[in-house]
């Protein structure tokens, strides 16, 4: 088998690359470890920059995102009992849309198969040949039988515990780290959302996030400890824990019911440069990881996309390089920015175990200081909706 583009991994990732490829008339083929079912299954964050808004309409996959997305023009800012909002529109002239990460990937497995794009699913023992010479392949084992595809380029777009990054040799690799001493408890209810917009809370008993995915269906999350498992908490308890950490006249507001979902995720910052080697390309969680504060995992992974399917375009349709040549060098450095936006969202609003008196003063003046200055709430707006690609 050969293509010219081969993306290993089926998640919002690798479909919109090939999707893309596609338009451009490029040949992918995807090869997924799992089932399409299982891909859908997964929760996932819900707020997209206006960047990943566009690369979905330019993927033509953006109808129902266009449809049922909720346009938000601010997000609520609590500190205990006060809050505060930042406005985006006002501040930056665009909002971010709310629309979740399993719609956007169910719209791009739709775009694909209405395409007749190939993905393969369940294959197995993915491995790596030749990505550092001129004809590099991807060979894998679906249904029992070994197969190899050649292709021209590969897009590792497998995540973080894919099979492309450690096809990158050690020596070449450079990785950063930061792991969070606490996780997020999130449920999905089949209830409205307790606001319009979300809010971001900073209690004295940890952090909380009320988000949404549809007027019926609502998101929430709250500060946890590692030690924590998710049958550890009734749902009684998660709504009583989560009420304690919003403003009182918000947690008056709250409608709760059963939850549909719960799960437990740790928190990580992680970057690995550089995110090209030979004719293999790194993009989005294969590359770079961020604490969902900032809700940049899903928009970062778009700007790699963005980076990477140009200059595969400039290589087939324009016979040039640059763009293959820079992808990891543009890449970082937007990714970069979005990983100290994400920590500095994270550092923002959570209360960290070993924060001293003193740590703690520093936080509650920089919360002050974003809710009286408007250029302090301009830096953050325009982190949030998404720095220019
Ligand atoms: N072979 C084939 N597919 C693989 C392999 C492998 N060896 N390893 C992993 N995969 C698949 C996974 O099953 C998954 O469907 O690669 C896909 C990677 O998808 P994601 O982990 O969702 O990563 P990405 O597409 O980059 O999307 C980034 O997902 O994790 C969130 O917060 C993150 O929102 C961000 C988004
Ligand atoms: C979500 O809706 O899952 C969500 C929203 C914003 C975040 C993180 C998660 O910052």
């Amino acid at each position: 088998m050969r293509t010219q583009v081969a993306i290993i991994g089926g998640g919002p990732s690798g479909l919109l690359l090939s999707q893309l490829l596609h338009g451009a008339g490029i040949a992918s083929v995807v090869l997924e470890r799992q089932t399409k079912d299982y891909v859908l299954g997964r929760i996932r964050a819900g707020v997209l920059e206006q960047g990943m808004a566009g690369l979905m309409r330019k993927a033509g996959a953006g109808a129902r995102m266009e449809a049922e997305g909720f346009v938000h023009e601010g997000t609520q800012i609590a500190s205990g009992p006060e809050m505060f909002r930042v406005d985006f529109a006002a501040l930056t002239g665009t909002p971010v849309l709310v629309y979740g990460q399993t719609e956007v990937t169910r719209d791009l497995y739709a775009a694909r198969e209405a395409a007749g794009g190939e993905i393969v699913y369940r294959v197995e023992d993915v491995v790596i040949d030749g990505a550092d010479t001129q004809a590099p392949g991807v060979s894998y084992t679906v249904d029992g039988a070994r197969q190899r595809l050649a292709c021209d380029f590969i897009a590792g777009c497998d995540g973080f515990h894919g099979v492309s990054r450690p096809t990158i040799p050690a020596s070449v690799r450079r990785e950063y780290e930061k792991v969070y001493p606490f996780g997020w408890l999130g449920i999905l209810s089949e209830t409205p959302p307790v606001d319009h917009e979300l809010i971001y809370s900073n209690s004295e008993r940890g952090f909380a996030l009320c988000s949404m995915r549809n007027a019926q269906l609502s998101r929430y999350y709250i500060q946890c400890s590692l030690t924590d498992r998710p049958d550890d908490w009734t749902d009684a308890a998660f709504w009583d824990e989560l009420r304690r950490r919003i403003p009182e006249e918000t947690a008056d507001q709250l409608i709760t019911g059963p939850s549909i979902e719960k799960s437990i995720a740790p928190l990580r910052s992680f970057v690995t440069e550089p995110m090209r080697w030979g004719r293999l390309f790194l993009c989005g969680d294969a590359a770079h990881i961020v604490p969902p504060t900032g809700a940049k995992g899903l928009n970062t992974a778009a700007s790699d996309i963005h980076y990477l399917f140009e200059g595969l375009r400039e290589h087939y349709l324009d016979g040039s390089d640059e763009g293959i040549d820079r992808y990891s060098e543009r890449a970082l450095l937007r990714v970069w920015k979005a990983e100290h936006f994400s920590w500095w969202m994270t550092n923002l609003l959570h209360r960290l175990p070993d924060q001293t008196a003193f740590d703690l003063r520093m936080q509650q003046a920089e919360i002050a200081f974003l809710r009286d200055n408007l250029s302090a709430q301009k830096v953050m707006a325009e982190n949030y909706v998404g720095l220019p690609y």
